[in-house]
């Protein structure tokens, strides 16, 4: 028997509380039925034709999600870059991957997986987590894409729809054009009624609602069905490796990765694997991403270039937030630059970060290592200090080789699409 798996999670967006009760969109300011998008109506009002119904939205969504004609190449769909294969991540190894008006673009960072993003909180610069201590201000946290700078799902969709890297489209109108011209326009119709296309704006906002429904979907986006998940519900037992690396993921004294990425149940919920917070891992820079090739560009997360609002901010420079850990197996590209390819790399470089920068950093003109080589100089004091990344050079490194395989193992125990009968 399956235990519940869904989360409760009661939303804010644009001032307007929305409840998400296990992936249905329970509208608590919907409206009266009206006409225009155009005016001032919040969000999740319904200014549709006709109540649009949860499963007939994700329909629309799931297809909005494959539909390459929805991109100005005519090449690019949402699931281009968000293989449900990989968890809605990247499916090749390639950094960033390739969009555009020509669809032949780079982008700028690494894809992530949107598997539990929709347990992600609207962007806030002071997080109070009602869970802990709820009196200490954790700092930054949540929103969208790697620096936070999209608030929903359906603020989000509108990046890459427009993004000149991405799906290139030139206005909301032009993204209506290629759905009315879709093999689902008809069941478009069906879903927001019949005058919808008439209105563009009107019809843009289905768009985003539909893609943020889908996004919803409890068995697509958050069916808690890894191997862990079976363990905590006490269906499956884990291996002796997979439970040392456990051990060593939360030992504070070894990976301490749970400080950031949390493993453990709270008040019934299951563990994202991510804290939403934000913070410098100090990523190595990386030279196979085609905008480094500017050695004046800097990714710097937070504080920019690609979010804006907060470019004063010098404290924030260097951070990102922190991504669940949920399906990382399935992904052949880590950290918000790409610039690692295997898991056990990512772990190996916690690891020795500080113990041996030198196997992780370019060098300068004079042989010397570059630490923090993708940080001008001036922002490296942001870099995260502590455990395991609070070494010194030449001591030893924070995890052993046992210990890393040993979480490589544990972090397998994570990707979705286990059944407890085929227990080892
Ligand atoms: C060309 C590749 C590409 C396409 C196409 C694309 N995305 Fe993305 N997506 C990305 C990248 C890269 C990021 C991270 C952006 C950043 O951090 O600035 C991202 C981030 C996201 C996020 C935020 C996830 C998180 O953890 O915060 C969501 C949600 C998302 N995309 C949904 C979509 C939807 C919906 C579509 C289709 C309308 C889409 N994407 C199309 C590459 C793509
Ligand atoms: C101080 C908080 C913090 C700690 C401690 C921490 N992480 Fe992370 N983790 C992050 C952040 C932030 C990122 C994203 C960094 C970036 O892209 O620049 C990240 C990224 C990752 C990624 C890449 C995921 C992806 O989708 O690209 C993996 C894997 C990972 N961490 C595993 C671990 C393991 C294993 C440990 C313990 C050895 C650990 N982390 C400790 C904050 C932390």
């Amino acid at each position: 028997m399956r235990v519940l798996r869904a989360i409760v999670a009661a939303r804010c967006t644009e001032g307007i509380p929305a409840l998400v009760v296990g992936g249905t969109l329970i509208w608590m300011a919907a409206a009266g039925v009206r006409s225009a998008a155009s005016d001032d109506a919040p969000f999740y009002a319904n200014t549709f034709g006709k109540l649009p119904s949860v499963a007939a939205m994700t329909d629309i969504g799931r297809a909005l999600f494959f539909d390459a004609s929805m991109s100005a190449s005519a090449k690019v769909a949402c699931a281009t870059c968000h293989d449900p294969r990989h968890a809605f991540g990247p499916s090749n190894d390639s950094p960033v991957q390739r969009g555009g008006s020509d669809g032949r673009r780079f982008g700028l960072r690494a894809v992530p997986s949107l598997m539990y993003a929709q347990n992600i909180p609207p962007f806030t610069e002071h997080y109070f987590d009602d869970e802990g201590d709820d009196s200490v201000d954790q700092g930054p946290a949540g929103g969208r894409t790697w620096d936070g700078r999209a608030q929903s799902a359906h603020d989000q969709a509108r990046l890459p729809l427009f993004s000149p890297f991405e799906m290139a489209n030139a206005s909301a109108a032009a993204v209506v054009t290629r759905v009315q011209r879709a093999g689902y326009a008809a069941q478009f119709r069906d879903t927001f009624g019949d005058t919808v296309f008439d209105d563009k704006a009107l019809a843009f906002k289905a768009v985003l609602m539909a893609l943020e429904t889908f996004q919803q979907s409890p068995t697509e986006f958050y069916p808690y069905g890894s191997k862990y998940d079976a363990w905590l519900r006490h269906e499956t037992s884990l291996s002796s490796d997979e439970l040392r690396g456990l051990a060593a993921f939360n030992d504070p004294a070894k990976g301490n990765c749970a400080r950031c990425h949390p493993s453990a149940m709270r008040k019934g919920v299951f563990p994202q694997f991510t804290d939403f917070g934000y913070a410098a891992i100090g990523a190595p820079r990386n030279l196979g991403l085609p905008a480094n090739s500017d050695p004046s560009y800097y990714d710097l997360g937070l504080c920019g270039p690609l979010r804006t609002d907060l470019a004063d901010k010098k404290e924030y420079c260097g951070l990102f937030r922190t991504p669940s850990l949920r399906n990382v197996a399935t992904r052949r590209v880590f950290f918000h630059n790409g610039v690692l390819h295997r898991l056990e790399d990512v772990v190996r470089f916690y690891a020795e970060r500080d113990s041996r920068p030198q196997k992780w950093y370019s060098r300068g003109a004079n042989g010397a290592t570059l630490k923090f080589d993708d940080l001008p100089m001036r922002y490296q004091g942001n870099v995260e200090p502590l455990a395991p990344l609070d070494r010194h050079a030449g001591d030893s490194p924070a995890l052993s080789e046992a210990d890393i395989k040993d979480i490589v193992a544990f972090l397998n125990t994570l990707t979705d699409g286990y059944e407890p009968r085929q227990a080892r």
